[in-house]
């Protein structure tokens, strides 16, 4: 069967925290509604598509309407549950344990490590923007992604490092400020890189992650904390992760993205004099940092991207026990919305795409 997210009612103490971390709660406000089923926006003229920008080519304009969207969701008091307080909460709420799945209370139901980490961090930055343009009153508004897979975008984004702008976080590595270039795979050890050293690097990390299909007969390895997964047929869900239903042990292993470069840019850009990586670094703090959500919006087109490559064979998974998984957010309004991962695996339907960027990484064979 399908992971349900039960009633919020059911919704505890955050088990899984890092021992420094000083949180109670991180369940949503309660809702005195019962849920309603998602529905996709009714029609391209009501709900004019949305176009995610690469964060580093973003203009004023942009910036200026981001902040202005990011100011606002700051200013909402914690108990709204659009307020960037309850967003950020959303993430800890789904992975350090404050909930059970649907009829499993012994367990605890975590959304990373497994073939729910695309479609529900798809659902979260669908909501998160969807409030930041109502609090704007700008339907069109979109968020911005930080394209790390390309050479100009391998920086911490400008407009995310001004340190008067809602935007910036102080709980990141002050080492890593931009002119310094990620490194995809990063491990806590700096690497001994030149610039152009780095960017090819970053450039086959890629190329070994997503376009895993391309190389043919040879062996993708996978590497996670705790395992090494050799695999000799790359297949959905390689890419997607292991399957995770009803009753499982939470964590049952990452796909490919989740892994590296995902894992990696978290860590990246947390501050390591933090007790527990803070923010970035820790999934209870993680969406406390505004750069999360670009850096999940490049992991959510890397889902659209890996589509394209081959589009016979990169296809999303038929399970309906992946397909009936769901999950509970407040929407703009704010009301509470079931919704499914069936609901958002259409981007058209969603009414969002990504600005066209280059995938240089492609031709990167390692
Ligand atoms: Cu929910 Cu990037 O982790």
């Amino acid at each position: 069967d399908p992971v349900a997210t039960p009633d919020i009612s059911s919704c505890g103490p955050p088990d899984q925290l890092p021992p420094s971390a000083n949180v109670l709660t991180c369940c949503p406000p309660p809702s005195s509604a019962s849920p309603v089923d998602f529905a996709p926006p009714a029609d391209a003229s009501s709900s004019p598509l949305r176009t995610r920008p690469a964060a580093h080519s973003a203009g004023a304009d942009y910036v200026a309407k981001f902040n202005r969207a990011i100011a606002a969701m700051k200013a909402l008091p914690a108990d709204d549950p659009r307020s960037f307080a309850a967003q950020a909460s959303v993430h800890c709420a789904y992975c350090d344990g404050s909930y059970s799945p649907d009829g499993f209370p012994g367990l605890d139901l975590q959304v990373h490590n497994s073939w729910l980490f695309m479609p529900f961090h798809r659902c979260y930055l669908y909501f998160f923007e969807r409030i930041l343009g109502s609090l704007i009153g700008d339907p069109t508004f979109a968020i911005p992604f930080w394209n790390w897979d390309a050479p100009d975008g391998m920086r911490m984004p400008a407009m995310y490092t001004d340190q008067s702008s809602p935007l910036f976080d102080p709980r990141r590595n002050g080492r890593h400020v931009p002119p310094k270039l990620i490194d995809l795979d990063y491990n806590g050890r700096e690497p001994r890189f030149t610039d152009n050293q780095q960017v090819d690097h970053n450039l086959r990390v890629m190329y070994r992650q997503v376009y895993v299909c391309a190389m043919r007969a040879s062996m993708q390895r996978v590497s996670t904390k705790s395992t090494n997964m050799i695999s000799l047929s790359p297949t959905p869900s390689l890419f997607f992760g292991s399957p995770y239903r009803a009753g499982d042990d939470p964590n049952q292993g990452p796909g490919s993205v989740e892994n590296i470069p995902h894992g990696p840019v978290h860590i990246w850009c947390g501050d390591p004099e933090q007790p527990a990586g803070e923010d970035m670094g820790n999934f209870y703090s993680a969406g406390r940092d505004p750069l999360f959500y670009a850096h999940h919006a490049n992991i959510d087109r890397m889902w659209a991207v890996w589509k394209g490559l081959d589009s016979r064979r990169h296809t999303d998974l038929t399970d309906p026990d992946w397909l009936d998984a769901s999950f509970l957010f407040y929407d703009e309004d704010p009301k509470l919305v079931r919704i499914r991962v069936r609901d958002v695996l259409n981007m058209d339907r969603l009414r969002y795409r990504y600005q066209d960027a280059p995938t240089p990484w492609t031709s990167a064979r390692p």
